[in-house]
């Protein structure tokens, strides 16, 4: 059977509704209310597809009626249609000025009130499917990017010593200082997402020297050095803010504030601030986590490491900021810590078989 529309209807006078409802209740589920003030309420519980609305009612008009629905994220898209006595063409555009989609005059016309009702309710549901398919694409999209993300964080990790969840963790490190830092939501969602291709370049560094666990000779040094630029160069090919960002990112993390990093050597403001804030991260990071070269730092004497290298490794301010925010730093990282132990039990990383 084929579902019936569910309309509205407010008019304080019962004759007015009745005749509205004799013309509409046969293709159509209709509700009636003789009570302007009800409406909201009646509104958000009855959810119609369109509204006929009255606009002089005691006590309350059609039009302030409409304003409150249209303001009220529950019914503001449910179309609205003014039945009124009026006839001055000033109120007419002054309720479709206000979220009414159309006017008719009383005494109605039974062709013209079923053939308005039909296409108002045709179009809000053109509406309705068009807004649920761009919606349903900005999910695939946000899907895809979020993919690229893990892919290309992955990648950088395939053959590296780090644990998948380091480049999460380390990522909502970054998002703790960014926002202590006084960045907009956006962009420290941004930093967040940005941060875990920050080593996207050890894809083009051999094994060997990424596994090795005695020291780097001179030669060996500089070749991992160059995974800052490799990383660069294979997030440049986006022109999107986000992977230029992480381009960025990927090409600074190793610079230090005393000037004395790789692979610029660049100081102070120089450095982009996001590689400054995501350079802490990824050393507290590192300090903090098993690598098979070490085992974990104690927190404590992570935190004071982070502190004693503000100045000459991190920006002071960046160090400060990050030492206030300890508490948010040590929720981070027991939610990334327990995620670690749940994502190891699913599955094992592909080089740990
Ligand atoms: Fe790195
Ligand atoms: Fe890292």
């Amino acid at each position: 059977m084929k579902e019936k529309w569910k309309i509205l209807i407010i008019d304080d006078e019962p004759i007015n509704t009745e005749i509205l409802n004799a013309i509409l209740k046969n293709d159509y589920e209709v509700v009636i209310s003789n009570n302007g003030k009800e409406v909201i309420a009646l509104t958000e519980k009855e959810s119609p597809n369109l509204i006929l609305l009255d606009v002089l009612m005691p006590g309350i008009s059609g039009f302030d009626i409409c304003k409150g629905l249209k303001a009220n994220p529950l019914t503001e898209k449910i179309p609205v249609i003014f039945i009124t006595n009026l006839k001055d063409a000033e109120d007419e555009s002054y309720g479709l000025t206000i979220g009414g989609v159309d006017y008719i005059s009383k005494p109605v016309s039974a062709e013209i009130l079923r053939a308005r009702v039909a296409t108002h309710i045709a179009l809000n549901n053109h509406r309705i499917n068009i807004e649920s398919k761009v919606a349903r694409r900005n999910a695939e999209l946000i899907e895809i990017q979020r993919a690229t993300i893990h892919m290309l964080g992955e990648a950088g990790h395939y053959n590296d010593t780090d644990t998948g969840v380091h480049i999460w963790r380390m990522a909502a490190f970054s998002g703790v200082i960014a926002k202590a830092a006084g960045w907009h939501d956006e962009k420290v969602k941004m930093i967040k997402l940005a941060a875990p291709m920050h080593d996207t370049g050890k894809i083009g560094i051999s094994d060997k020297i990424l596994k090795k666990t005695t020291h780097l000779n001179k030669e060996e040094w500089n070749i991992m050095q160059t995974h800052t630029s490799i990383g660069h160069n294979i997030l440049l090919k986006s022109s999107s803010e986000l992977f230029l960002t992480a381009a960025d990112i990927a090409l600074y993390h190793h610079e230090k504030w005393d000037g004395t990093g790789y692979p610029v050597g660049l100081e102070n403001e120089q450095i982009p601030e996001s590689a400054r804030i995501v350079a802490i991260a990824d050393v507290f990071d590192a300090l903090t986590t098993k690598r098979p070269y070490k085992e974990p730092w104690p927190i404590d004497k992570a935190f004071d490491e982070i502190e004693k290298m503000g100045g000459n490794h991190f920006e002071p301010s960046l160090v400060e900021l990050f030492m206030k925010n300890i508490d948010a730093i040590l929720n981070v990282k027991k939610m990334w810590d327990n995620e670690e132990q749940v994502t190891k039990k699913k599955f094992l990383f592909p080089l740990e078989n």
